[in-house]
């Protein structure tokens, strides 16, 4: 399978990033993503990584920043079990650092896999905010489909904790979650965000025939209201 980086690029190009895209990059990390962006943006793009981990947005700064005009890197101050468990602010209180409709486009790559419930709901509505109208977001998840039962990944179960909540560590807050199918299209709905493609992860079948249109997590592409 092809790298992260240029995959996920791969994926934003196919529901429409452009060159000239405005594009935030929720749970952006070590900059996977940034990399790819950084030779395909033009120079009046943007891309704004935001991640809560202070070791990757301090070293995208210091990095990547000074050299790419267009590029910003934001660290909220939010509560993880495992990426930040000094803070007390959860991820259901936070309001991204962004204006109303300021995005062409906005995804999150692997990041409501470390999010609870609420603040799934949260950045769901967040991102529908922070969307030009109608514009479009790429989001995954580990969704659990109906008539999944005892669903594995990388040999680990996924414990059902709460109705259409899910985690492969349930003694540990917000880490290796799924969710429901039914409750990802709920709270997509509630953030008035309008599913207009799922595509199932591959993790589900290890003989899925792949393609270049293969994600390893469920990936659903949505428009903002
Ligand atoms: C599996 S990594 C994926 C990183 C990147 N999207 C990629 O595909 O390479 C998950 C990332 O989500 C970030 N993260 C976890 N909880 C977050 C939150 N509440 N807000 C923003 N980022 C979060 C972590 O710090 C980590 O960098």
């Amino acid at each position: 399978m092809e790298e992260p980086g240029p995959h996920q690029l791969r994926m934003l190009q196919h529901f429409g990033l452009t060159p000239a895209t405005d594009l935030p990059d929720i749970g952006c990390g070590l900059g996977r993503l940034a990399f790819e962006c950084a030779s395909y943006l033009d120079d009046d793009a943007t891309y704004t990584g935001f991640d809560i981990a202070p070791v990757a947005i301090e070293w995208l700064k210091e990095n990547y920043a000074p050299r790419l005009p267009g590029f910003r890197f934001d660290l909220p101050e939010v509560h993880n079990e495992r990426y930040r468990p000094d803070k007390e602010l959860g991820p259901e209180e936070v309001r991204f650092p962004y204006d109303d409709d300021s995005f062409d486009m906005a995804c999150a790559f692997e990041v409501f896999r470390h999010v609870s419930p609420d603040g799934v709901r949260n950045y769901l509505r967040e991102v529908a905010r922070v969307l030009r109208p109608g514009a479009t977001a790429i989001l995954t998840f580990m969704a659990i489909y109906p008539g999944e039962h005892e669903v594995r990944h990388a040999g680990r179960a996924f414990i059902p904790v709460s109705e259409g909540v899910y985690s492969r560590f349930p003694e540990r807050a917000s880490t290796s979650m799924g969710y429901a199918l039914a409750l990802i299209r709920e709270m997509l709905v509630e953030a008035q965000l309008e599913e207009f493609d799922l595509l199932k992860g591959s993790w589900h079948d290890p003989y899925m025939e792949f393609t270049p249109l293969t994600h390893g997590c469920d990936l659903v592409a949505v428009r903002g209201p």
